[in-house]
């Protein structure tokens, strides 16, 4: 069992990397497409950083933002726009609180709505869910496309350093950690 009660400073991630290798394991498990695919570990690692990055800006939960990366794309059946992706992974992320991960009853409903509406293109939300989706939409440069400032949610995450940060992390320059899982 992992649990994500105690917040981890954003700096310190490879105590969130060891507290959320069993909850890899769920995921990798049922897992349908390419582990070192777009949509599969390195992406899922480079979304962790962008978010632990924004959530000193933004004060989001970092407990969510690291659930999110490991979990908005898990379910996924195909690498194209897979149009219920984010409703299966909200409903997964219920499934596995308890079995793989503990949360408090506010923080999977924010880990919830994250997964569910991550690719519905919304940028008005809780700064939790918020910063959830500009670390994924920060990621976009793995697939040709650079992040459109107009298109974040958060001020922390339209600053041009942040962008081009992780814009040239997403070109595949310093993937890290979980591609390796
Ligand atoms: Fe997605
Ligand atoms: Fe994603």
């Amino acid at each position: 069992m992992v649990s994500f009660a105690v917040a981890v400073p954003p700096s310190d991630f490879p105590q969130v990397f060891v507290g959320t290798a069993e909850l890899l394991k769920h995921v990798r498990a049922q897992f349908l497409l390419d582990w070192q695919g777009i949509h599969g570990a390195a992406h899922w690692s480079r979304v962790l950083d962008n978010g632990l990055r924004l959530a000193e800006r933004t004060g989001a939960r970092i407990d969510v933002v690291t659930l999110f990366a490991f979990l908005h794309d898990s379910r996924r059946v195909d690498d194209g726009s897979d149009h219920g992706h984010g409703q299966r992974a909200a409903e997964y992320a219920v499934e596995l609180r308890g079995r793989a991960f503990e949360i408090d009853d506010a923080g999977l409903t924010l880990l919830a709505a994250a997964c569910r509406g991550h690719s519905d293109g919304l940028t008005e939300a809780e700064v939790t869910i918020q910063t959830c989706w500009d670390a994924d939409r920060l990621d976009l440069g793995r697939v040709g496309r650079r992040p459109n400032p107009r298109l974040l949610c958060t001020a922390a995450a339209r600053e041009p350093a942040i962008i081009e940060w992780a814009y040239q992390r997403s070109l595949g320059r310093a993937n890290r950690t979980l591609g390796r899982v």
